[in-house]
């Protein structure tokens, strides 16, 4: 398919590296496609980033029908740009799209079109230490009619954002409180479908965490409110007598790319990691006999986040007196090494951008 590309008269100014927050600047640019259900996906452009007009019964605006990736382009020190591993980003927006009926996208014509767009937009990527350019695929539904029905028509956009960290703390540990009322998801929904409306409803528990000091949740499961399931936005992993434990992806937990890259790093480390059913009862109780060696959050934003203190039911408990651990450190450095072409990439995780 053509890619029309119409570039902007003026290109914005870049900003200090040392600015930067997460997701607040945009690129000069955007990819847009639309897609019918008679016609499949048509009018492939690139076009200079400006507002989305859309009629006011769109789909999107009524009944949440939206799905994103996040994936991040990095600079190296020899000034050239590469992604990580963003295959796996296509593989998960399909499975999102499949779940929230949205129209699948070939593998070979996402890629395509990804690399079209980094390329094109490749100057953005800052520089600095720990800065990126943040890429946001997104999907909506985009009819124009107030009836409940799988959609007949859909955009997909990518913008892209340079980006710095996406905690103030940075890597320093993050205060954790362990939520249970609200629910991320359940089983059978939409957990593991990385879909707005997912987002939308783990707010207000979000909310509450921090008017009590708190940067995020770990959430619980949505029937017993009894297994771990995520932190956050993030995946989330715990050293246990020297074990790494992570639950399993049971259906309603988002299916990470750095959890997938964690878990690979560890075992190749000679590690032995468990993907199971871990109960709040067994965390607490790891936590009560120190056993808890170390816990923390993988996501691609914050890449690894270490926890230095989890609170449930009202009573504290610090993780590793309130530092990042050694597994964790090892894990952010092995990614970020591989992610910023510090380190080899022996897994061939890495997608360089021409
Ligand atoms: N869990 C949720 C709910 C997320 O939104 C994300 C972020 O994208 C993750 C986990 C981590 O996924 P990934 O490592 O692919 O960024
Ligand atoms: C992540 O990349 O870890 C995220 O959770 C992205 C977030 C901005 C939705």
């Amino acid at each position: 398919m053509e890619i029309k590309i119409t570039k902007a008269a003026v290109l914005k100014e870049k900003p200090d590296s040392s600015t930067l927050g997460f997701g607040k600047i945009f690129t000069d640019h955007m990819f847009m496609m639309d897609w019918n259900k008679e016609k499949g996906w048509y009018n492939a452009r690139i076009v200079p980033f400006e507002n989305i007009s859309l009629h006011p019964a769109s789909t999107v605006l009524h009944y949440g029908s939206e799905i994103f990736e996040g994936l991040k382009a990095y600079r190296r020190k020899d000034g050239k740009v590469q992604m990580f591993r963003p295959i796996e980003n296509i593989r998960r927006m399909n499975r999102s799209a499949e779940r929230l009926c949205l129209p699948q996208i070939p593998e070979d014509l996402a890629m395509e079109i990804l690399e079209t767009f980094v390329s094109l937009e490749q100057d953005w990527t800052p520089s600095a230490e720990g800065t990126s350019l943040y890429l946001r695929p997104f999907m909506f539904g985009n009819d124009e009619s107030l009836g409940v029905h799988t959609v007949h028509n859909a955009t997909y956009v990518i913008i892209a954002s340079p980006v710095g960290s996406y905690y103030a703390e940075g890597i320093n540990p993050v205060k954790i409180m362990i939520e249970d009322e609200d629910v991320r998801a359940v089983r059978g929904g939409t957990g593991y479908a990385k879909c707005g409306g997912n987002y939308a409803a783990s707010n207000r528990a979000g909310e509450r965490a921090a008017r009590l000091g708190y940067s995020q949740v770990l959430w619980l499961d949505g029937v017993e409110r009894k297994y771990i399931e995520e932190v956050g936005a993030m995946n989330v992993m715990f050293k246990i007598d020297g074990k790494i434990v992570t639950p399993m992806l049971s259906g309603s937990i988002l299916p990470g790319i750095t959890r997938m890259s964690c878990i690979a790093v560890l075992k190749e480390k000679g590690f032995e990691v468990e993907e199971r059913l871990l109960s709040i009862d067994e965390l607490a109780d790891a936590l009560e006999n120190g056993k808890l060696e170390e816990a923390w959050g993988c996501g691609t934003a914050a890449v690894v986040s270490p926890i230095g203190e989890l609170c449930y039911k009202g009573v504290k408990y610090p993780v590793n007196n309130g530092e990042i651990g050694e597994v964790t450190q090892m894990l952010y450095d092995t990614l970020t090494g591989i992610q910023w072409g510090k380190i080899e990439d022996t897994f061939g995780w890495i997608k360089p951008i021409k």
